[in-house]
């Protein structure tokens, strides 16, 4: 199953960094989001990243337009004609992901593998939207993608063994490591991290300590490169308020209850760095 092109859905935070790393990997990749200005701010972020690497010398200027020459923008999803695999890494929500992999179904070569980067959404409900659910697959990436090292690769219930295999090759040759899971609310990465950060904001909510102290505690104590609240921030709170909603209902458990707190702030409006506030400010 040889992987040559591949095609980016959505250009925000996760996808402009999938496109970068494939892109640096050598693949030719479409980035392609709902519109031209979506896509052009996702090719921006991806200059500028490349920019930042050139300077510290941690790249070639060669790698740099080399990887810019493999990136074309689309806002038409018959681009995904020709393509090898598709990465999606649109919005949170079933009914889209479900509705765009029944038309990645229609217009994508048969041999083409459907991958998702989905955060918690079960894959084998998304496969199901397909008629080939053995080509779909998990491809959770970690942000911020291009320094993270690790890839969850999880498995629907159909997904096939020479998809898993091809997919798991395809994230070696970007650099990363991958992990087998299977599909489970969260899957390992975010069943783990989300009750945690969700735990950090009840300690807020119910007044223990400061946002900076709750940072501090897990930052200094746990060495944890960022403290909770700041980690929930960087994530965006509509993300991890989507994801606790996600395993709270996935498993039925109370412990998984999304804190009023993160409730209030995603309510207010305050997603964190990407929309200038959240726990903390951001200019
Ligand atoms: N894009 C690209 N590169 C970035 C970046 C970004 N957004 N942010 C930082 N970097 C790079 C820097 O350029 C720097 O690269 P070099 O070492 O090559 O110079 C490197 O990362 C380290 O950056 P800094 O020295 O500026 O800052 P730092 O040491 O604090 O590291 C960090 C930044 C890597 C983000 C670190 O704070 C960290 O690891 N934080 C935790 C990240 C984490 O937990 N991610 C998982 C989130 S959960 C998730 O993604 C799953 C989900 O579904 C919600």
């Amino acid at each position: 199953m040889a992987i040559k092109r591949i095609m980016v859905i959505g250009a925000g935070q996760m996808g402009s960094g999938i496109a970068q790393v494939c892109a640096m990997g050598g693949y030719q990749v479409i980035l392609h989001d709902l519109q031209e200005a979506f896509v052009e701010k996702g090719l921006a972020t991806i200059t500028k990243n490349l920019a930042r690497q050139v300077e510290k010398e941690k790249i070639t200027a060669e790698l740099r337009d080399a990887t810019l020459s493999r990136l074309t923008p689309s806002t038409d999803l018959q681009n995904a004609a020709d393509v090898d695999l598709v990465i999606e890494a649109a919005v949170e929500n079933m009914e889209i992901k479900s509705k765009l992999f029944a038309e990645l179904d229609q217009i994508t070569p048969k041999h083409a593998i459907l991958a998702t980067n989905t955060s918690s959404l079960p894959i084998t409900e998304i496969a199901a939207a397909t008629k080939r659910p053995t080509q779909v697959i998990g491809m959770h990436f970690m942000n911020p993608v291009p320094v993270m090292k690790l890839v969850e690769i999880i498995r629907g219930l159909a997904t096939a063994d020479e998809v898993y295999v091809a997919i798991e090759e395809m994230a070696k040759s970007l650099g990363k490591t991958p992990v087998e899971v299977n599909d489970a609310p969260g899957f390992v990465s975010n069943r783990i991290l989300l009750p945690m950060i969700n735990e950090a904001i009840y300690a807020l909510y119910e007044g223990v300590a400061t946002k900076e102290a709750i940072d501090e505690v897990m930052k200094l104590g746990m060495n944890h490169p960022m403290g909770p609240l700041t980690l929930a921030d960087f994530i965006g709170l509509d993300t991890c308020l989507y994801i606790m909603e996600t395993l709270h209902e996935g498993f039925g458990d109370d412990k998984y209850r999304p804190c009023p707190l993160l409730r209030k702030y995603v309510k207010a409006g305050w997603y964190g760095k990407k929309s200038g506030r959240g726990f903390y400010e951001y200019n």
